[in-house]
């Protein structure tokens, strides 16, 4: 059965590189395996398991993030090949035909695309996300899903409020969390596993997308119900993922601690180059651009000079482009702005 596509994801499958420039970034850019090696303890490729692995994932690697999380035991964690698995195993295993699904919208679109898709009754809580327009939609509502810090606006959801008032099952897509240099907004489960569900993974805040590591947290019950769903999905993570996952894991904070030093340094010449047409908040990895014709430049930066970057109308902002600064040479955010200022 066809699935809506995601005119996010749409728009980099028909905009592949490689790219002269790019801005389509959402958080500081990966490091080179070279800069990553020496932060490894030597011997660590010993631990790359060729067989299958548990469908839950690693057990240790599962009590390190519950650990993160302040829970008690790995009953409480699915690993999974990112956020992006995490949401979806998470939507499969909670939605029926005709559950009420309160969206915070415009959000990853996979998030509603896929709810829809799976018979949900799907109900928009629209932007600017204000608490007492929420309320009166949660009537009935059996799951709520939320983006926070938000993508790509990087607004920080009152998470324990709305948990505390939503009745239902909260699905928080945390994937940002921690992207930018503000102080690290707390999880939706710092209050505790019951009734809520969290995705997250190593790609944005660690800058490790390609390892597509990521985790389903919170309620142990929820978290159960999702496991069938991996078994016939991708069935188990890949052995060098989680062998790397485990060897970065020590060092993810001196990961993180490089990334907010690239972005503070990026984010102020992103604004002095906007020159007040855009808005860059530091609790996210990105910029929102004011651009009129948001698609016609993205579209005409891409065929003439092999420049990517996103038009907020496909992530539903229009009317503006959605700038990633997370390059970890300036001189690569230099080329990349002058080039696209040819095209505003
Ligand atoms: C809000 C949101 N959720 C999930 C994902 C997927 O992240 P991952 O690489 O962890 O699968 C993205 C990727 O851009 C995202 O923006």
């Amino acid at each position: 059965m066809p699935i809506s596509p995601s005119p996010l994801e749409r728009w980099f499958t028909t905009h592949p590189g490689p790219h002269a420039h790019s801005l389509a970034g959402t958080a500081a850019a990966a490091p080179a395996w070279d800069e990553l090696a020496p932060l490894l303890a030597p011997g660590w490729e010993r631990g790359i398991g060729l067989g299958y692995a548990d469908p839950e994932g690693d057990g240790e690697l599962r009590d390190r993030v519950a650990t993160m999380y302040g829970l008690p035991d790995r009953a409480h964690v699915l690993l999974t090949q990112g956020a992006v698995e995490a949401n979806w195993l998470a939507l499969a295993a909670l939605i029926e035909p005709g559950l009420r699904v309160v969206v915070q919208m415009p959000i990853y679109p996979q998030l509603p695309l896929v709810a829809a898709h799976l018979g949900a009754n799907v109900v928009a809580w629209p932007y600017p996300w204000d608490l007492e327009a929420l309320w009166p939609l949660l009537d009935g509502a059996g799951l709520l899903v939320l983006n926070t810090p938000h993508n790509p606006t990087g607004q920080v959801l009152n998470v324990a409020l709305i948990r505390a008032r939503a009745g239902c099952m909260v699905l928080v897509d945390e994937v940002y969390r921690g992207v930018g240099e503000a102080p690290i907004p707390p999880s939706a489960l710092s209050w505790g596993p019951d009734q809520v569900l969290v995705s997250g993974s190593m790609s944005k805040m660690f800058g490790l997308p390609g390892l597509r590591l990521g985790w389903l947290v919170g309620d142990p019950i929820a978290v159960a119900a999702a496991i069938p769903w991996r078994e016939h999905t991708t069935l188990a993570l890949a052995g060098a993922a989680t062998a790397l996952g485990l060897a970065v894991w020590p060092k993810r904070y001196a990961l993180l601690e490089a990334n907010h030093a690239i972005l503070t340094r990026n984010r102020a010449r992103v604004l002095a180059w906007a020159g007040g047409r855009g808005q860059a908040p530091a609790t996210a990895g990105v910029m929102l651009l004011e651009a009129a014709d948001d698609v016609g430049i993205a579209e005409r930066w891409y065929q003439e000079e092999r420049g990517m970057v996103i038009p907020g109308t496909v992530c539903g902002f229009p009317g503006h482009l959605r700038l990633g600064f997370g390059h970890r040479e300036p001189a690569a955010l230099e080329a990349a702005l002058a080039s696209l200022s040819r095209f505003l």
